[in-house]
């Protein structure tokens, strides 16, 4: 029998029909095998839904994060609740999935590579990975909005019942700040955000506007503060893996299918995010 894996992915984009066909065909290699999906699985309540369903059926444990597509409000959505509300709903909608949020007991994982803590978590982003040379938030915005370079999280991403999205943000950054102390101190966590918890991952963005719409300053220092084994993030769309103070940064989106196919024809599989034997830097 398959050793049974733990494995992660990110940015399903199911609006596309190549990517929908990858998530009808991408199965367990055991069924015991745990899988991580960090956030913009899609941006309509029913595909999101549709996707996460297939998923949870096939793993034993499906962990989620939200992305920021998720939080979209599309006007063609019948679903339009907005910021708080919609991600309240998509967590009740996980959780009669069988699905663990960042609103659940954060679970451990006891197989190859463990045990260790799964913290999944929101913490969203507050403009504080500002263009060079940026004082501030409005002049960085600004900037993008001149280049062209403008996320549609600005148009669809409402961040009610909060003033703005950095409010929410930091009122995310300060209650995860809590329960991640809380921890048992004797297991390492892995820990998933959609965004990198750092800046460096954003430095190789090909527009350089975009890294403001990435995470945010507050959390530079939790892959040590919290004894991260590994952190798992998407939204680049630049999988690959990287090591920040010792620690091993994931980045396992899946991507556009423009942005996969260049890759090879195939959809690269989920990443295996924990190994028996632990790779070093
Ligand atoms: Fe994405
Ligand atoms: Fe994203």
């Amino acid at each position: 029998m398959k050793a049974r894996n733990l494995l992660a992915v990110s940015d399903l984009h199911v609006a596309y029909a190549e990517n929908r066909r990858f998530v009808e065909e991408f199965r367990p290699e055991s069924e015991a095998d745990w899988l991580i999906v960090a956030g913009d699985v899609g941006e309509f309540a029913a595909d999101i839904e549709w996707a996460l369903t297939l998923l949870a059926r096939r793993f034993a444990q499906v962990i989620w994060a939200p992305g920021n597509h998720e939080l979209w409000t599309p006007k063609d959505d019948p679903i339009q609740l907005r910021g708080e509300h919609r991600y309240r709903y998509l967590v009740d909608m996980c959780r009669r999935l069988g699905i663990r949020t960042p609103e659940d007991p954060y679970p451990i994982w006891d197989g190859p590579g463990g045990p260790v803590t799964i913290a999944p978590l929101f913490l969203l982003y507050d403009y504080s990975f500002r263009v060079h040379g940026m004082a501030t938030k409005e002049q960085s915005l600004a900037m993008a909005y001149e280049t062209g370079v403008v996320c549609t999280d600005e148009m669809l991403l409402h961040p009610d019942p909060y003033p703005s999205r950095e409010e929410w943000c930091w009122a995310r950054v300060e209650s995860t700040e809590r329960r991640l102390a809380a921890c048992d101190p004797d297991y390492p966590l892995v820990l998933v955000n959609h965004y990198p918890l750092v800046r460096q991952p954003t430095r190789v963005l090909r527009y350089p506007e975009f890294a403001q719409w990435c995470g945010t300053e507050r959390t530079a220092d939790w892959h040590l503060k919290y004894r991260a084994a590994v952190v798992v993030y998407g939204h680049l769309h630049i999988p690959r893996t990287t090591w920040y103070d010792g620690v091993r940064f994931e980045e396992v989106s899946l991507g556009y299918p423009r942005e996969w196919r260049r890759r090879g024809a195939i959809p690269r599989p989920a990443r295996s995010i924990l190994l028996a034997r632990e790779l070093t830097p």
